[in-house]
This record gives C-alpha cells, structure tokens and sequence, in this order.
C-alpha cells in the first residue's frame, strides 16, 4: 500500500524556484529604496500574544473577528499567528523602550496569515512587505510614504497598472459625530441591508461603506460622507497632503468610501489597486494611526505606514514583464571518467575560491560524456570546462566554448584561473536561462 500524500494547506502557497527570480527581483528593488530612503529593517515575531491583536487591529473587524490563526500554546496562552505587522512593530518599539520622542523610519518584510477563503490573490497565508513612519505627525510623512510607494511601482515596471485612492477619516472625534449620522441613516434602511452590513452595524458601521455586494450600492451611494463632517486639523492635514502630491506628480483620486478593514486609523488612508486582480484589487494599503501607541500603552506618539501585497504585486510584475530570466552558470564542469570526479571537486573549488564572483556549475553524479554534455548545454553555461582522467595525467584540463563559435583547448592546471579567464572572454557574454 502506498504512503498517503500529505497536501499543503488551503491557501498557503510554496514558492517554487521557478517563481523565486520575480519574488528576489522585487525584494532588491525593494531594498535598494527603502535604503535610499533611510529605513531601517526590524522583524518581530510571527506569533504574538492574541491580545495585542484584539486590542490594536479591533474586536469588531473580519480579521479579528474571522479570520485569525489562534491557538492555546502548551503553557496555556492564547497565542496568534500575525495577520498583519503593524500590531506586531509597535509592540517591539514599546517593549524595547525605543520611543521616548524619537523617531523611526521601519520596514518588515514576512508572511502574514488570516483565514480567509482562499481565490486569486487572497491566500491564507501571504507576504507584505510593511513600512511604518514613527513620530511623524504631518502630511509629509504619508506623502513620503506614497512617494516611496509610486517609485517602487516605477521601478517594477508596473507604474501603468496600479492607482492611487487616498481618503481621510478624520479624528476619533469626528468620527463619532459622523458615526452617529451614519447610524441614523443605516437604520432608516435598515431592512435593506444585507446580513454582513446588519452585523457591521453593531460594531463598525463604516465598513458597512466598504461593502462590496452590488445590491448595497445605492444605499451607500445616498449615506451622509465622512469628508463632509472632517474636524478642521484633519481637513488641512489631508489638503496639504494632496498639495504635496500633486507636488511630486503623484496622481489621486479621493475616494470619500475608502474605510479600510482595521481600525487602528485616523486621518490619511490609502489604497493602490489595480483592476485587473478582479474583486482582490488592494495591492499596497494604509493609512495613519496616531492613537494606536497610547493605546497599547505606549506614550502618544503619531505614526503613519502602508503593507504591500506581495502575490498581488508579483503578479502585476508577471503580467507586466513575464518572468525574469535565471541567471545561467559561467561555467559547467565536466567530469570524465570515475577517478577524475574528486580532482573535479578539487579544481572547482579552488576555482569558486580564485572567482568568487563566478558561477560554476559542477557536474555531480557521474553520466557518459553525452549526457553531461547535454545538461552543460540545458544549463545554459558558456564554457565547459573539461576534467578528463586523460588530461589529468597530463597535468592540464580542457575548455569548450558552449555558445560560441571555437574549438577545445587545454590549459595547464596550476595556472588553471588565468586560462579561464583567457576562455571565457573568447566564449561571449553572460547568458540567461529562460
Ligand atoms: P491590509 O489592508 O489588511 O493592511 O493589508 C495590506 C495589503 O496586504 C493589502 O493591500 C493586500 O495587498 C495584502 N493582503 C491582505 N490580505 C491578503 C490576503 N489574504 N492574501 C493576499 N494578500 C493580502 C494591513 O495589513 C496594515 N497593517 C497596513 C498598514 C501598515 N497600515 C499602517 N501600517
């Protein structure tokens, strides 16, 4: 009988070697900037206490309320995967005593996990790269971030297909005052409602402006907004922001709906989205969150950040580019003969150790002359580099050019790094591997 296979789990996604060179090449360009703009990379754990959870993303909300990966750990506490990083980081600055007026400019870049039900580019487990600005109360912070945010579109060749919507929720204040008008609205429609936004209602009306069933739509269309009733600091917090990005040629559209799904949030919220992800079109989602340190009891200090969407942007790079080419080895040594194989080793070793930045690929496991031969070739390699018993004996080895015109030639062993050199330069350029 044979063995059952185990199957992943629903919604958590291996990332094949296929797939890496997409994922490494975001994560560079990511990098590159995040350092050109003076972020320092932090990363907390992926399990926190279930608390934290609650208390800073919301008990009202689908990721708390729905979606969250809790379990009770072997010494009895209630522990939970992160759906997000947020909670996560301003945990560490508290617990790491890293506030004290100061500010800091952050990045994480891990999986996250929420239990939803899983489709095309909503998994259950999935990667954000998460940038937070710490004790920065003004526009230039959320317009920095944006900044950053639309040239790291740029550089992944995806400027054209994604679009920025920014909106402003005001002060807990204000949101009040407005919550109480949205109430009275929603009541009066209250049979209209469908059993998602009913339940919103008790908890979290905004979101019911979040709803994405069409039958929902006229109602929402004719609900009081929430850019109507902004306190005066919030109205010119987000004028200033939308000076400075038009300032920077940074394109928006206000979208007076935009409520997002955590409730940390005050002021700036904002959402890259593309169309063509259908109904899973957030990318890049943020906002600012001035309450939520003092809330956790840290000392009041305002702060402003955005996650990315990994999958969703990888795709977007997919459909944008197609796939990166792999990079292929400079050389492919081949091994003739059972008692050359340890002098191969040998040789390429030494060689790794005189070219570091080349890339050799050795031939393990034996097979006939063809055969190696064939795989130099898939590999894509531009030399072959030969190490025969033959010529082991005579104390040189052999080289090939793979992609280029030119016969075999032999290269002394103990100047074995020069001769490379001298091949090389005569077997052309670097290819890759499609
Ligand atoms: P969020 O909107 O919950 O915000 O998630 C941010 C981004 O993560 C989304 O725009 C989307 O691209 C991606 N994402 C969310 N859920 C899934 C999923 N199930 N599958 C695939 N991708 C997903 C936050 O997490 C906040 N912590 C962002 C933030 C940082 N706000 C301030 N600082």
């Amino acid at each position: 009988m044979s063995a059952q296979i185990i199957q992943a789990i629903r919604g958590m996604n291996d990332l094949l070697p296929a797939d890496i060179p997409a994922w490494q090449h975001l994560e560079s360009c990511a990098r590159e900037l995040l350092a050109a703009y003076g972020y320092q990379e932090i990363r907390v754990p992926v399990l926190e206490h279930t608390q934290l959870f609650k208390r800073a993303i919301g008990e009202h909300t689908d990721v708390v309320g729905k979606e969250m990966y809790t379990f009770t750990d072997r010494g009895g506490d209630s522990l939970t995967l992160r759906p997000e990083a947020t909670a996560g980081i301003v945990r560490a600055l508290i617990s790491n005593g890293m506030l004290r007026g100061q500010r800091h400019k952050l990045w994480c870049l891990g999986p996250m996990f929420r239990h939803e039900a899983p489709q095309a580019g909503r998994y259950r487990q999935f990667w954000q790269l998460d940038l937070e600005a710490v004790g920065c109360p003004g526009p230039d912070a959320d317009a920095e971030l944006i900044a950053f945010s639309a040239r790291l579109w740029q550089r992944l060749g995806i400027a054209g297909s994604v679009k920025l919507q920014i909106n402003s929720l005001g002060t807990a204040d204000s949101r009040r005052a407005y919550r109480e008008r949205l109430l009275q609205y929603l009541g009066a429609h209250h049979a209209r409602l469908d059993a998602d936004s009913q339940r919103r209602l008790e908890g979290n009306p905004l979101r019911v402006l979040d709803s994405k069933n069409p039958d929902m739509q006229d109602i929402i269309r004719g609900a009081p907004l929430l850019t109507e009733h902004l306190d005066v600091e919030s109205r010119t917090h987000f004028d200033e922001l939308c000076a400075m990005l038009r300032g920077i040629g940074v394109s928006y559209e206000v979208n007076p709906l935009l409520v997002r799904g955590l409730d940390y949030y005050n002021r700036t919220v904002f959402e890259w989205i593309t169309s063509s992800s259908g109904a899973q079109n957030a990318v890049c989602s943020g906002g600012r969150y001035d309450g939520l340190i003092a809330q956790l009891g840290g000392e009041a200090t305002p702060a402003v950040g955005f996650a990315m969407g990994l999958e969703r942007a990888v795709a977007l790079m997919l459909s944008a580019a197609g796939a990166p080419a792999v990079t292929a080895p400079d050389v492919y040594v081949v091994v003739s003969g059972a008692a050359a194989a340890r002098q191969a080793l040998q040789l390429t070793e030494r060689l790794r150790g005189e070219r570091p930045a080349l890339r050799f690929e050795l031939n393990l496991g034996g097979g006939n002359f063809k055969a190696q031969f064939r795989r130099a070739d898939r590999s894509a390699a531009r030399l072959a580099l030969i190490v025969g018993e033959d010529e082991l004996a005579r104390g040189v080895v052999a080289m090939k050019p793979l992609r280029a015109e030119g016969g075999q030639s032999e290269w002394p062993i103990a100047d074995l790094a020069a001769g490379l050199d001298a091949a090389l330069a005569a077997a052309g350029p670097a290819a890759a591997r499609g």
